[in-house]
Parts: structure tokens; C-alpha cells; sequence
């Protein structure tokens, strides 16, 4: 079978498709504009966040099935994919430990100001008194706005660093999860307003959907404490970044932020982004699903989809 890599993979996992007697092309470097024309005669393509569009998906004349190496599909226009009969399928939750622990690396970052203490030692700067103003985290009110694989990873480990933690109450959910919620020592709220006026600390693990989109806009902020921090890994698309910019200047709101607005599709680029260079964010380069440990378990999950799918069957598809 033919199969494009179109972004970073690990060797011990191509190196396995190519036991296995596929036809194997690695190229991470291709984006919309040279896709199309090296996508042209693969039936497989295994992609990161690399965007996949309508003309892409036009000249993919033999391609079959997009295999997301991740969670997120909103880079791949899955409509257009369903229309030509390809099919997309993702790898939902391998990454959620790695993203969580991302999540917790910002909010001690914040709280401790860890990335301003470097940069100021870099410059041979010792500011023992700027630098010892934290309030730690223990007790800190954590309110997570959804509750999926990454929400729970994160509700764990922000107990252990003694944290309450709120998250909202959902009819329908599953008694499984309910359970989950309660032996976490989660606390429900009934509604959104409740848990931005609790939380100190509010991080965002939904999908980019037409109802998350901006989200976070002026309103929502202007309903966290203030001086509260906001997390976002999981999609720019969730936040209004120009009310966000606001509510740091006005309200002293502090932002740890892995995702942006129009962020670069290409692995190395330059971005221009008003809340990238805000004093008040730090700002990672959408790396929370970017461990060894996540992307072994991640290729894992794309070699399972290959393999049901030689055997007639799509796993977690989701178009
Ligand atoms: C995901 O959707 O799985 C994460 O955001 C990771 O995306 P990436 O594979 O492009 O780093």
C-alpha cells in the first residue's frame, strides 16, 4: 500500500510499515502548497497538524483514508474528505498525559514566573525579591471546561499538587465518568458563570467545534477572578485574542498558551501574534502533544489504524 507521511513520525514505527511491505514516503516538510502534488498517487496519508484542504483532497486521485497521528481533526477539511469518499480517522487520547502535563508546566510557570526568572539569569540579573511574590498552587481553585481524556488527566495531577479542583455538571454523562468525577474529588457546578467566578485558574480542553469557537471572548473573561490565569492547549480557535489582550491589560488576567490564533500550520516558521509577545503570557509552540513518550503511543494507535484497515475496518473515524 502507498502511504505519505506528511509530518514527523517515528523511525521504529515507519520502519515497521515498511516491514510490513508498504510503500513508504516520509516527507515532514510538505505543507499546502507542495501536498497536493506529492499526495497525488498514495492511498494512506498519516498526518500531524499539517492542513489538509479542498484542493489537496481534489488531486489526492487514489487516497483513501487521512490518518490524524493526534487527537484534533480541525486541520482537515472533513467534509470535503466524506464527499470524495476518503475516509479521516484520529488517534483520540494518546497524548493526554503529555498535554496535561504541559498544562500543569504553565500554570507552575505562571504562578513562579519560571521562563522570567531564566531569561533575567541570562542576562547575569540575580532578583531574588521580584521573583519571590508566587502564591502556590495548593488551594488554588482549578476550574477545567471539559472533561475528556485530557481534563481528567490534568484534574489528577492538579490534585496532587493539592489544588481544588471544579469542573461542570453534564446531564447524560456516563456513570463510568460520573464516578471518575467523584472518586477525583471533582467538584460539579451547574453552570459555566459559577465556575469562572470560582476558579483562580480556568484551562480549556474542548474541540474546536462552531460552538467553542471564541468562546472566550470578552464576556467569558470578564467573569474570572481578577489576576486569573488562563490555560489554553487545546485549540486558538476557542479564544477572541483581542479581548483576551484586553483583559490582561485591564484586569490583570495572566495567560499560559500553546495554541493561537492562525498559528503556522509548518512545524518551523515565524508568527506575529499579539498575545504571543504580551508581557502577561507565556506562550509555548503548540507542543503539549510533542513528548517521545505521546508520540510513541500516538504512532502506535496510527499503526492499529492501518493495520483494521487492510482488514476491511476504520477505527475512530470521524467523518
Ligand atoms: C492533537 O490534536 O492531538 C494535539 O493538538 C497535537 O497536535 P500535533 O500532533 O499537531 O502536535
Amino acid at each position: 500500500m502507498k502511504i505519505l507521511i506528511a509530518d514527523s513520525f517515528p523511525a521504529s514505527h515507519s520502519e515497521s510499515l515498511v516491514r510490513a511491505g508498504h510503500e513508504l514516503t516520509i516527507k515532514p516538510e510538505l505543507d499546502g502548497g507542495s501536498l497536493p502534488q506529492a499526495i497525488q498517487t498514495n492511498e494512506i496519508l498519516i498526518v500531524r497538524s499539517t492542513r489538509i484542504d479542498e484542493n489537496t483532497l481534489k488531486q489526492a486521485r487514489e487516497l483513501k483514508l487521512i490518518i490524524r497521528a493526534g487527537a484534533g481533526t480541525n486541520t482537515i477539511d472533513k467534509e470535503c474528505a466524506s464527499s470524495l469518499d476518503i475516509s479521516v480517522c484520529n488517534v483520540p487520547g494518546a497524548n493526554s498525559r503529555a498535554v496535561a502535563e504541559l498544562v500543569m508546566g504553565l500554570i507552575l510557570s505562571i504562578d513562579r514566573q519560571i521562563p522570567s526568572n531564566v531569561m533575567d539569569a541570562k542576562q547575569g540579573l540575580w532578583n531574588k525579591k521580584k521573583y519571590s511574590t508566587a502564591r502556590g498552587l495548593a488551594g488554588q481553585k482549578l476550574g477545567i471546561l471539559g472533561m475528556g481524556a485530557i481534563g481528567f488527566a490534568v484534574a489528577e495531577r492538579a490534585r496532587g499538587f493539592a489544588m481544588g479542583v471544579y469542573a461542570l455538571s453534564k446531564p447524560g454523562r456516563s456513570p463510568d465518568a460520573e464516578n471518575r468525577i467523584t472518586s477525583s474529588g471533582i467538584i460539579q457546578l451547574d453552570t459555566q458563570d459559577e465556575l469562572l467566578k470560582t476558579s483562580d485558574i480556568v484551562t480549556l480542553h474542548m474541540p474546536a467545534t462552531e460552538t467553542t469557537r471564541r468562546m472566550v471572548n470578552r464576556e467569558f473573561l470578564s467573569k474570572m477572578k481578577r489576576g486569573a490565569m488562563l490555560i489554553n492547549t487545546s485549540r486558538g480557535d476557542l479564544v477572541d485574542e483581542e479581548a483576551l489582550v484586553d483583559a490582561m491589560n485591564s484586569r490583570g488576567i495572566r495567560a499560559g498558551l500553546d495554541v493561537y490564533n492562525n498559528e503556522p500550520g509548518a512545524s518551523e516558521n515565524t508568527f506575529k501574534s499579539q498575545v504571543f509577545a504580551h508581557p502577561s503570557v507565556y506562550g509555548t509552540h503548540h507542543i503539549g502533544a510533542s513528548t517521545e513518550q505521546a508520540q510513541i503511543a500516538v504512532a502506535d494507535g496510527v499503526l492499529a489504524i492501518v493495520e483494521a484497515y487492510i482488514n476491511g475496518k476504520l477505527i475512530n473515524q470521524v467523518n
